[in-house]
């Protein structure tokens, strides 16, 4: 039996919601005017926090309440509550202004931000989360009053949904009696002192976390004590050994492989591109070197393809140039973000063709190889079969005039080239031919039975993504068939079979052999890499869009060749990172793209932590200016940053920079296991690649590390008594170690800021991630002199940045603005041609409609340019019905 006892408060509200929630129904609920919550058990337990009451709830009833759950809890105690309380306080019978609490703002956007990121799910169809329940009975003061409208969307809508559960109307009826929010007045009022806000200023001193008034403190086991202890005192640091180029496998060493998915050349990577593949894997690779595991982390520019020809035409320049070109924004970008690539190659290199060639000549030797017949249509004029995309003309089933060669933008229907009326070659408007041609088709359903036996095995690896397993199965399930490996283009890796010289391997069968080819141009042992799967750990990292080919379509061929290679073991698919409330749009200038960040005053490593804190795992995120900065300022500044500056100032002004002797007592082993647990949980969540929640366990250990300091106070210790004084020496070693350990935890996230700690420490990088924690730094070391990691982001700093990468506010198109000299009509035509292209690009791309807009205008723009050259009359759009022929 639970009893829940005191005035009606939210937390009360929380208490009941959770037993309902859970199913438990044993319960018998007081209310005595003026009384505060108490939660009381059979068993004599008592809690007096409710968010300890609600934890109890959903774990007896055998739900596990996690750390992103904790983390939820947490900041309702110390922020959330505080901010609603204030309110509630002044605002007993009146509606007040809720714009005029800056803090409650602040609070409310951080939830319909995380709300909006995923980070706080809000999935209210099955059962209220422990999470959701302590943060919308918080909440629900405010919210019950729909005059709170408007402001809060997101944060509305989940609302209204939670408010009409069975479950809260029994729980809210139940506490306030059928009086609604005003139910709660004596209770705001009785705890108006508790909500008086604290003027926030941006000194360390103000930026101390708050005391906890109802935090439960983890009880830790005996065993933990003793193993904090064995730890601590062993002093046993391991070091990594140097990386020496090459970096090969050793037998009887963890050796792994990582590879990002290698970018195209026709665009400059934007921030989701740049947090799905290449930060994944370096924040992967740079772990792997802190356990101590040999890595190998490949990576390199996807230069082939239509893709890239199509941009050399758009730029008016050769497809080798565009390659340069791209190839080296690239690498720039990634420098900035400090990626660590063991090398970043590119796919157009001898090797890609050598081993490609040598890949498809066991293919087939093996007699995975089949020809088909294709209809195609030719250009007698420009001498090549054109793509799809390179075919315009007129649609056999509804008779637009302007369909595409593989949709038609009217009907919708997918069309197939050759049957197209009047079709046209879209570089020089001639009517092509119907000319068959021949390809070749690696035939998947052979292969079909090996490729699942070996999935079989290499779905054991932790490091599959959800969305990379669902995706794959789902080829699977619907059965291989024969896919055509070959292209009638002229920028790819040659064909080397007698009657198919004339033609390229197609994209995607030629560059996952990249991650092979690149490999060679780095090594010549590049073999023992990647043809030896006894040995070697293979990770892939890509967008979700990239997985069939890397799990299904590469390792497919792979084992067609009867080569023994190295075979993915490990699929890690991120999902899409979005522009605040859209999409990224180059042409529009909507979002932060690679190049942009370094210009910003931002530094690399706050983005990456940020893009870190964001990653799209499971679902869809978005990048927003307003959370990045309460990220910013919260979690680095407040927390991580305040909490090494403060300890290592301490050392420097207290003890002139030499960390003294500790000697540990119970409650500091207590801490130490506390810390040791975030440890343990670090490890596991890492090797599991869940990469972004395993954030929270730094900013875990560091917050440990704060709330020790605050408890123990070493600053007044040490004008105390000598047993103070040696108190005041182990807390300042402790935290000193502490801040050590975090320099290290740190490394794959944020690289530089991991030197900088490690610096001010005067510690050697290199350091292995410890089992436990022990003591890295011995008393009498010498540390240098602390400064700030971190800087406040202001809210003017961040506006401009918004404004600047919002884009085109109005959704106007930008009026075209051409620069043709007039008499060169060959100059204008080949501009129309281009511009024509470059449209249809974006329609098979199915480019935003805004986007798509703004360069059909521009199209427009240039025929009507050109008639008037030529004398014509303008053109003129068609529109409305269309013609019935
Ligand atoms: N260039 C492709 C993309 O950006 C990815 C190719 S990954 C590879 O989507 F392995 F095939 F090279
Ligand atoms: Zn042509």
């Amino acid at each position: 039996m639970m009893e829940i006892n005191g005035q009606p408060s939210p937390e009360k509200l929380k208490v009941l919601l959770a037993c309902f929630e859970t199913g438990l129904h044993k319960i018998k609920v007081n209310s005595k005017p003026g009384s505060a919550l108490s939660v009381k058990l059979d068993n004599e337990i008592e809690f007096t926090s409710s968010n300890a009451a609600v934890r109890y709830t959903y774990e007896t009833q055998g739900v596990k309440v996690d750390t992103d759950t904790l983390h939820w809890f947490e900041w309702e105690v110390t922020t959330l509550r505080k901010h609603v309380g204030s309110y509630c306080s002044l605002s007993d019978k009146k509606i007040l202004n809720i714009n005029e609490f800056p803090n409650l703002i602040s609070s409310l956007q951080y939830l319909e931000n995380s709300i909006n990121s995923g980070k706080l799910e809000c999935d209210f169809s099955n059962k209220i989360s422990a999470a959701n329940c302590v943060v919308f009975c918080t909440i629900s003061p405010l919210f019950c009053d729909p005059a709170i409208d408007g402001v809060f969307p997101v944060l509305r809508k989940h609302f209204d949904i939670f408010m009409n559960r069975g479950s809260f109307r029994s729980a809210w009826k139940e506490v306030t009696g059928g009086e609604g929010r005003v139910a709660f007045q004596a209770y705001f009022a009785a705890t108006k002192t508790q909500w008086k806000e604290t003027k926030p200023t941006n000194s360390t001193e103000a930026s101390k976390p708050t005391e906890q008034n109802n935090s439960s403190k983890d009880v830790v086991s005996k065993e933990e004590i003793e193993t904090a202890k064995k730890s601590w005192d062993s002093c046993n640091v391991k070091t990594t050994k140097p990386r020496v180029h090459p970096v090969l496998p050793k037998e009887g060493e963890k050796n792994i492989l990582i590879t990002s998915a290698l970018p195209y050349v026709n665009n400059v990577p934007h921030l989701g591109n740049i947090i799905g593949c290449v930060l994944s894997a370096d924040v992967f690779s740079r772990y792997c070197r802190l356990r101590g595991w040999n890595v190998l982390y490949i990576c390199g520019t996807d230069e082939y393809g239509t893709a890239t020809e199509t941009k050399a035409a758009q730029e008016g320049v050769t497809p080798k140039e565009i390659c340069d070109k791209y190839h080296k924004i690239h690498s720039e970008v990634y420098e900035w973000f400090s990626i660590g690539f063991d090398y970043f190659g590119r796919t157009t290199t001898e090797c890609q063709t050598t081993i490609a060639q040598d890949i498809f000549w066991h293919l087939h030797r093996n007699n995975h190889l089949i020809k088909q017949t294709v209809e195609q249509l030719y250009c007698g004029r420009c001498e090549r079969f054109l793509a799809d995309r390179f075919v315009e003309g007129t649609c056999p089933l509804c008779a637009f005039e302007d369909a595409r060669g593989d949709q038609c933008d009217k009907c919708g229907k997918l069309i197939n080239a050759v049957e197209l009326k009047n079709p046209k070659c879209k570089m020089c408007s001639d009517t092509p031919t119907i000319r068959t041609s021949e390809h070749l088709f690696v035939d998947l359903s052979k292969l079909e039975p090996k490729l699942r036996s070996c999935l079989q095995d290499s779905f054991k690896g932790e490091g599959w993504s959800n969305n990379a397993k669902t995706i794959t199965e789902t080829w699977l399930r619907d059965g291989l068939k024969p896919r055509c490996i070959t292209r009638d283009l002229k920028w790819g890796t040659p064909v080397p079979l007698e009657g198919f010289t004339d033609k390229v391997f197609y994209v995607w069968f030629d560059a996952p052999i990249g991650y092979l080819s690149i490999t060679a141009n780095y090594t010549d042992e590049w073999e023992l890499w990647w043809k030896n799967p006894k040995n070697v750990q293979l990770y892939n990292f890509m967008a979700k869009d990239n997985v069939p080919f890397h799990s299904v379509v590469f390792p497919s061929c792979l084992l067609g060749t009867d080569d023994e290679y190295t075979i993915v073991n490990h699929l890690n698919a991120t999902e899409y990172l979005n522009y605040e409330e859209g999409k990224f749009s180059k042409s529009r200038g909507v979002g932060v793209f690679g190049d942009h960040a370094s210009k910003t005053n931002i530094d690399s490593d706050i983005w990456r932590f940020y893009l870190l804190s964001m990653r799209p795992e499971g679902q869809d995120t978005h990048f927003s200016w307003s959370d990045f900065l309460l990220k910013n300022n919260s979690e680095l500044l407040n927390n991580l940053g305040n909490f090494i500056n403060r300890s290592l100032k301490f050392v420097s002004n207290a003890y002139g920079g030499v960390v003294p002797d500790p000697v540990v007592n119970n409650t500091d082993l207590e801490l130490l296991a506390l810390v040791n647990r975030e440890l343990r949980d670090y490890v596991t969540d890492m090797d599991k690649l869940k990469i972004r929640d395993n954030l929270r366990r730094i900013l875990s250990i560091s917050r440990l590390g704060n709330q020790y300091l605050q408890e123990n106070q070493p600053w007044k210790l040490i004008k105390g008594s000598n047993d103070d004084k040696s108190r005041a020496s182990t807390v300042t070693s402790i935290a000193a170690n502490l801040s050590s350990l975090l320099s290290i935890l740190i490394h794959p996230y944020m690289p530089q800021t991991s030197s900088n700690i490690q610096d001010q420490l005067n510690i050697q990088g290199g350091y292995l991630i410890p089992d436990a924690i022990t003591r890295m730094l011995s008393s009498g070391h010498k540390i240098n002199k602390p400064s700030p990691l971190f800087r406040k982001l202001e809210e003017s700093e961040i506006e401009e940045y918004k404004a600047k990468y919002r884009g085109r506010e109005d959704g106007k198109k930008e009026v075209p603005k051409v620069e043709v000299e007039v008499g060169d009509s060959k100059g204008l035509e080949e501009e129309v041609v281009k511009q024509g292209n470059l449209v249809r690009e974006l329609k098979t791309a199915k480019a935003e409609k805004l986007e798509i807009e703004r360069e059909v205008s521009k199209l427009l723009e240039l025929k009507k340019k050109l008639s008037l050259l030529k004398g014509e009359e303008p053109v003129q759009k068609k529109k409305g019905k269309k013609k019935k022929k």
